[in-house]
């Protein structure tokens, strides 16, 4: 991706927004639309622990709701306890099944950031294979 370095601050930006009083784990996430629109995220956490929302999903849930439904082609994903991420943080389990819903998983790509210089990328189908999407119903 050409704009590979500017997403990937995206998405360690998005992750300031982070609220997760509980875990200490700050997620951040830029999706990418092929139209070039972005749309960040964070993770939110609850005192009652299981309605948080992760980064991921909050990205995709807003460009869902900004008409959104079709044609992404990248999100990109920070993540760690420390100010700055330490390692790469792939995403939950969950969070690959949303991806699965909305994206071709042979085509769509899924960046772990550990910083703005250390991205590393994989297709939705290595992180999912064998997935159960919309067109098996
Ligand atoms: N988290 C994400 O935001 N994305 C993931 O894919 C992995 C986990 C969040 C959820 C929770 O707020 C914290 O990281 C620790 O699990």
């Amino acid at each position: 991706m050409d704009n590979q370095k500017e997403l990937a601050k995206a998405a360690l930006e998005a992750r300031n927004l982070s609220y997760s009083p509980y875990s200490g784990f700050r997620v951040g996430a830029a999706l990418v639309c092929k139209d070039g629109q972005i749309y960040t995220g964070a993770n939110i956490e609850n005192a009652a622990y299981s309605p948080t929302n992760c980064a991921e999903r909050t990205a995709f849930f807003k460009a869902v709701m900004d008409g959104h439904q079709r044609g992404f082609s990248a999100i990109f994903i920070a993540g760690g306890a420390n100010d700055a991420p330490a390692d790469f943080c792939p995403p939950c389990g969950v969070c690959r099944q949303v991806m699965r819903e909305f994206c071709n998983p042979d085509e769509f790509s899924v960046f772990l950031v550990k910083s703005e210089d250390e991205v590393r990328e994989y297709k939705l189908c290595e992180l999912l294979p064998l997935s159960f999407g919309p067109e098996d119903l």
